[in-house]
């Protein structure tokens, strides 16, 4: 049966030394805990490598919040899958729609960055979800499920099955404003419905999905009881040990 999951997704927050405290936080509350859930960080590539020599690997997932669409060459600034799997770190966030807005990430780029998370051995956390404008005119069905299936739909059913998919309303990411605990499961059984008529029940059964957009240890625990809602990818409430365990806490 698919896996509950809490990943936090720091972005661009913390300097190196913050993070590398942000992380040691977290681990030491995890110490001798034992959540119902997996626990993991996502943090900015240059805590990666630091990061990882300070948390229990087996209660503790890695993350990267990005990797290149290429595999190494002349792309000053990139950094590659490989370059992230070499830190140490299992998983890597890709699609965020902070990606897409701003630096304009598409399905075909994604396309690239998941065979490359494949190849160097990354669990992609990927990211879907509309606009406000898509939420208001009624198109979020649609648009969610174009951007599951442009990006995920070419993949055997075995490499699906390695993805773990985070639904993400724009409109609700820092905005203070979440998705009711009904809009989120009503997105993520359609989403779970997609999955089915492309891959199968079974597989759409083991696909973890999450739900992002402000997720609180006060609002956390009314989602994730919800039966498709399987877990959280935090954004603000994971910048502090104790308010991401309350979310951790919440299942
Ligand atoms: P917030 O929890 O800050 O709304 O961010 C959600 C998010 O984008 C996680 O990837």
């Amino acid at each position: 049966m698919r896996k509950k999951i809490v990943a936090g997704n720091w972005k661009m927050n913390t300097t190196l030394q913050e993070g590398i405290g942000l992380a040691k936080d977290v681990n030491e509350a995890l110490k001798g805990a034992e959540p119902k859930c997996e626990v993991i960080i996502c943090v900015p590539f240059t805590h990666l490598a630091s990061v990882n020599e300070v948390i229990d690997a087996n209660k503790l997932g890695l993350g990267a919040e990005n990797c290149a669409d290429h595999k190494s060459g002349a792309y000053t600034g990139e950094i590659s899958a490989a370059m992230v799997a070499s830190t140490g770190a299992k998983y890597v966030i890709l699609g965020h729609s902070e990606r897409r807005q701003y630096y304009g990430e598409t399905s075909e780029t994604l396309k690239e960055k998941v065979a490359l998370a494949f190849e160097n051995n990354l669990t992609p956390i990927f990211c879907i979800g509309e606009v406000l404008e898509e939420r208001e005119n009624g198109t979020f069905f649609e648009v969610v499920k174009a951007q599951i299936a442009d990006a995920l739909f070419h993949l055997s059913a075995e490499d699906f099955g390695k993805i773990i998919l985070a639904y993400e309303p724009v409109w609700a990411i820092g905005t203070g404003k979440t998705a009711t605990d009904d809009q989120a499961e009503e997105m993520h059984a359609f989403i779970r419905g997609v999955i089915a008529d492309k891959y199968g029940k079974e597989v759409a059964d083991n696909t973890s999905i999450l739900y992002g957009g402000s997720c609180k240890p006060s609002n956390a625990a009314a989602l994730f009881a919800k039966p498709d809602v399987d877990g959280g990818l935090i954004g603000g409430a994971a910048l502090q040990a104790e308010s991401f365990m309350g979310i951790v806490n919440a299942f």
